[in-house]
């Protein structure tokens, strides 16, 4: 049997032990699935699985996105890594280092895509001593606390996320090149969105959304980072210190997450698998 233990004081997020996900039967496969449906995101600590072992178990949750950042030669499989082949650790600046930058604010993966994606899985390879530390906010219970004007403001908008806007913001534009923009134009996704598998509404934001469809530009970004901003609150929050081994999956459809920065002096290896949204076809990710 499993053990699920949810987040003390967090409204999402639970701890999962008893189980080697190696060795996953349906039957675990479909407690696992229905915890996380219940709680967001699920940390398996001490798992050590090899890229095949993630990639096998990713796709228990849907077809994986391929990645074409980060350098890996598997495509299903990534590498959020200051390190590079020779050892030597990336320098501060540059558009690695911006792309990295960019996990640091809140966001849901891949929010500027047409089909975004549905889960994210990152295990740990090599962690820092300080800092780098991953966080989560539950945008279910972010749309649950919104005073009644404020949720009718909210039903029914249509937000406008653009990857060009929100690396733009960061000054980390030539992280693609032109034709990888050129396929990337600025998508609509509604502000409020119902879960599939549990029915339950959430804000769906985050650092891609631009502005709102239909809103003075500015008004639509000022009510985007106040419903972020007052998202991201306890109890609505939790962070995973990161040991090597572990391994953590998130829903996209309905929780945030940024990384917290560490020294540039240290390590931070991380492998990283992306299902795609239900109605992808075959897509890829950054
Ligand atoms: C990601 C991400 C944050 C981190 O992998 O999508 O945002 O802590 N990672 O590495
Ligand atoms: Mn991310």
């Amino acid at each position: 049997m499993i053990e699920v233990r949810p987040i003390a004081d967090a409204t999402l997020g639970a701890r999962v032990s008893g189980v080697d996900l190696r060795k996953l039967d349906d039957a675990t496969f479909g407690e696992i699935e229905a915890a996380w449906h219940e709680h967001g995101v699920l940390v398996f600590e001490g798992q050590f699985l090899s890229d095949e072992e993630q990639i096998a178990f990713s796709r228990r949750f849907g077809s994986l996105e391929r990645l074409i950042v980060g350098g890996a030669p598997d495509p299903e499989i990534a590498y959020l890594s200051n390190v590079r082949p020779d050892g030597r650790l990336i320098a501060p600046e540059g558009s690695y280092a911006l792309f990295l930058l960019g996990n640091t604010f809140w966001h849901t993966d891949s929010s500027f895509k047409r089909v975004p994606a549905k889960a994210s899985i990152l295990s740990a390879r090599r962690v820092p001593q300080d800092g780098g530390e991953t966080e989560w906010a539950d945008m279910r219970a972010a749309y649950d606390a919104l005073d009644a004007e404020t949720r009718a403001r909210a039903d029914g908008a249509v937000a406008v996320h653009s990857y060009r806007y929100s690396q733009g913001r960061i000054g980390g534009v030539d992280v693609l090149s032109d034709a990888e923009w050129d396929a990337l134009p600025p998508v609509e996704h509604a502000l409020v969105r119902v879960h599939p598998a549990t029915g339950r509404p959430n804000l769906y934001a985050g650092r891609h959304a631009s502005h709102i469809v239909g809103m003075d530009e500015e008004q639509g970004r000022a009510l985007l980072e106040k419903l972020t901003a007052d998202a991201v609150q306890a109890p609505r929050v939790f962070a995973h210190h990161w040991s090597e081994g572990d391994l953590v999956i998130w829903d996209n459809r309905c929780v945030l997450h940024r990384g917290r920065t560490w020294p540039g002096d240290q390590a931070r290896v991380m492998s990283r698998t992306t299902i795609a949204g239900d109605d992808a076809g075959n897509e890829w990710s950054l």
